[in-house]
């Protein structure tokens, strides 16, 4: 708890935050996260979707369900706990280095945002990589590229490298800021989930905001159990002066 009070106290004092996000930031939005309670996985094969190999297997299966999330994701508004991060740069250098692929920080207004794991509007074409944004659904499935291949969803799958130039703005981001908050991620995919390593390197301060325990819980300075929507409005409204 005295961590808790003096990381409060000396709030405004953190001028370079990045916020670590993943799936949970946007649950309260509609978006079902992967792993938790009524996560997307548990109706389906992590496996089956999300990899390479099952593209290649079944790409109009993977396409349907890239078309199902793309139009649920479509539908969903930015949260409270999106808008609050957007307002933080009121007070902040804020640097979000986010795992969803929902958009969401964007459509909130959030002016630096790393999508570590790609977008679910951008496809690239499976061998030429012309690249495109789609802002609506897609009816022939799966979609061909004027060179004649089918196109992809230009997300990270399972076995896949991040964007080298997204992976290491955020490697130097988490390595130089004074306050990381990490909020809404199960921290269990890499290397994502090193972000926090990077940052207690540099001596930042950890704020961990999710209502369940993680792997990394131990090591953060401050965990904050409970939602994001409900949790950073008030984090945020402690930079007020
Ligand atoms: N507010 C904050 N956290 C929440 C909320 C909420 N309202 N609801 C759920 N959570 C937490 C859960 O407790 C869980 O720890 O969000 C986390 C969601 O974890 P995952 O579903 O594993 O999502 P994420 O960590 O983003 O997954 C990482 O895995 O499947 C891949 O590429 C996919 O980017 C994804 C990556």
């Amino acid at each position: 708890m005295k961590m808790f009070e003096s990381v409060i106290d000396q709030i405004k004092k953190f001028k370079k935050i990045a916020v670590v996000t993943g799936a949970g930031i946007s649950q309260e939005s509609g978006i079902p996260t992967f792993r938790g309670k009524g996560g997307l996985w548990r109706n389906y094969d992590a496996m089956k979707l999300a990899t390479i190999d099952a593209f290649y297997d079944n790409p109009k299966l993977v396409w349907e369900w890239y078309n199902e999330r793309r139009k649920n994701i479509f539908q969903a508004q930015p949260n409270l706990g999106h808008k609050a991060i957007t307002e933080l740069e009121k007070y902040a250098e804020v640097t979000i280095l986010t795992q969803n692929i929902d958009g969401l920080h964007q459509k909130s207004g959030s002016s630096k945002v790393l999508e570590l794991h790609g977008s679910i509007v951008k496809i690239k074409c499976s061998v030429c990589d012309y690249k495109e944004e789609i802002l609506t659904e897609i009816f022939e499935l799966p979609p061909h590229c004027k060179c004649g291949n089918i196109f992809r969803p230009d997300v990270v799958w399972f076995g896949e490298s991040l964007p080298q130039d997204v992976w290491q703005n955020a490697i130097l981001f988490s390595s130089q800021c004074d306050l990381m908050i990490i909020v809404g991620t199960s921290l269990v995919v890499s290397p994502a989930n090193t972000l926090p390593i990077y940052a207690k390197q540099n001596n930042a301060i950890l704020i961990e905001i999710n209502p369940e325990s993680t792997e990394m819980s131990e090591g953060m300075d401050v965990v904050i159990r409970n939602t994001s929507a409900e949790v950073l409005p008030k984090l945020v409204s402690l930079f007020k002066n």
